[in-house]
């Protein structure tokens, strides 16, 4: 047998063998024979159709069924105004909840003028990566704003905040690492763990005895694990139970990583987050995240923690070094949107106060209001995905804008419309919008039974 022959200096019989064994393993995909075949054999012409996709067909069916049932799409709907409590919809105002305006600061003289000045002196975009030629003095200005708010070393900001997520669990984890979640747990942390490649744990929502049973199981089958969980959750408005999970990383040596997109601005006596409101050194997180899409008005996400954390982010998470740099304008805007909720703690009060009494008032008329905390998001469970259609769009002629969440981004039985509050939201919103739920809702109901 010839050198070029040769595998691994197996002789021809154990060369066989091997091949069979790894075959039979199915290590080597299917034989040559049958690799032919398959090639020569017509494919399903519905391969080649965006439209046989099922993901789009589900979009369909959705349309279709809205469509009969006179369900107003509810979706895309364009404002005439900025994003407030109130907004004008085709020349009409309304009441609107489905705004992340939580501080009232979406076009504040400060913040308008901040974005205004970074624009005269940098243009819209920055132009290039931050790595490669994209780098603005407002973008290390707004990440050691940042860092000072937490109380850590620093913070890296990144151009969209789904993509903070991803990019930053896929940077951290390999396939030899897990992740573990709460069941609640937003999409960018579920696409970032798929992404990295690391095992995947859903642990039922804010149930920390069910993680410790599932960390003293399996966590010692991994190297790195990151316990990834919301602040304060997106959908439910229930708020993380951060000293038990401070507990747990420290035990079983994980990461902890906070998702404070709904967070920032809400919790806190001064907006600070879940640090805040619990009382416990934000340096025992280990990966605080965070969006400017919501408080600070702007458009982005954010990581803040240790200097290594930051580092390594900046030279490899793809999401940043593959990206452009934010645009000068929206971090200057951002920033001096923190700047104000760090000024005015009244606007962070008084969001408190409007959101318990929205909760208060809602559980006062029996309405089903899950999880939530009265904390900025207030979520009013109808159960059936057409029943939470048909209530949005009777509220929606009477002037309300509250979006259903239906199937499959809430699991059926729990659809809902969901309720953002801001700061700027009056009491008498408040009860004019729960008095015209309480009032369609049984409307709704008897045309779906
Ligand atoms: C909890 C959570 N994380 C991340 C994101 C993504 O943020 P963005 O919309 O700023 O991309 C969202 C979006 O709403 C969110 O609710």
């Amino acid at each position: 047998m010839s050198e070029k022959d040769s595998l691994f200096g197996l002789d021809a019989g154990e060369q066989k063998a091997l091949l069979d064994q790894l075959q039979t393993a199915n290590l080597l995909g299917a034989p040559k024979e049958e690799r032919k075949r398959r090639d020569s054999a017509a494919v399903p012409e519905r391969f080649g159709k965006i439209a046989e996709l099922p993901d789009y067909k589900q979009i369909q069916v959705q349309r279709v069924v809205g469509e009969k049932m006179g369900i107003l799409n509810p979706f895309f709907t364009c404002h005439d105004t900025k994003a407030k409590g109130r907004t004008r919809i085709g020349g009409k105002e309304f009441l609107n909840f489905s705004t992340y305006d939580y501080l009232g600061l979406n076009g504040h003289p400060e913040v308008n003028a901040a974005a205004a000045a970074a624009m005269k002196k940098f243009g819209t975009s920055a132009g290039a990566s931050r790595l490669v030629a994209g780098e603005r003095p407002p973008h290390a200005a707004f990440e050691r704003l940042l860092a000072e708010t937490y109380g850590v070393e620093d913070a890296v900001i990144f151009v969209s905040g789904h993509a903070t997520n991803v990019s930053t669990i896929a940077t951290l984890l390999g396939p030899r690492d897990a992740v573990y979640h709460d069941a609640l747990a937003h999409n960018s942390i579920i696409m970032g763990a798929k992404l990295s490649g690391a095992s995947r744990y859903s642990y039922p929502h804010n149930d920390c005895e069910a993680l410790e049973r599932m960390l003293e199981q399996t966590r010692s089958r991994h190297e790195r694990v990151i316990i990834a969980t919301e602040g304060l959750f997106s959908m439910d408005g229930s708020i993380l139970k951060l000293p038990e999970m401070i507990a747990l990383k420290q035990r079983y040596t994980c990461f902890l990583m906070v998702d404070e997109a709904h967070s920032l601005g809400v919790l806190g006596a001064t907006g600070r987050g879940c640090a805040e409101h619990y009382g416990v050194p934000a340096t025992d997180v280990d990966i605080w995240m965070g969006t400017l899409s919501k408080t600070l008005c702007g458009c982005g996400g954010f990581i803040a923690g240790s200097a290594e954390l930051v580092e390594l982010l900046k030279f490899k998470a793809a999401g940043f070094v593959y990206s452009v740099g934010m645009p000068p304008p929206i971090a200057a805007a951002s920033a001096k949107a923190l700047e104000i909720m760090l000024r005015e703690p009244e606007r962070t009060q008084r969001l408190q106060e409007v959101s318990a009494f929205f909760l208060r008032e809602a559980k006062k008329r029996g309405l089903n209001t899950g999880y939530a905390q009265g904390f900025a998001i207030v979520p009013v469970i109808v159960g059936n995905s057409l029943v939470a259609g048909l209530l949005a769009a009777a509220m929606f002629k009477r002037r309300v804008n509250a979006l259903p969440i239906i199937y499959p981004v809430v699991e059926e039985g729990m659809a809902r419309l969901r309720f953002f509050l801001s700061s700027e939201h009056q009491e008498e919103d408040i009860l004019t919008a729960l008095d015209i739920l309480v009032e369609e809702l049984p409307k709704a109901q008897a045309e779906v039974a």
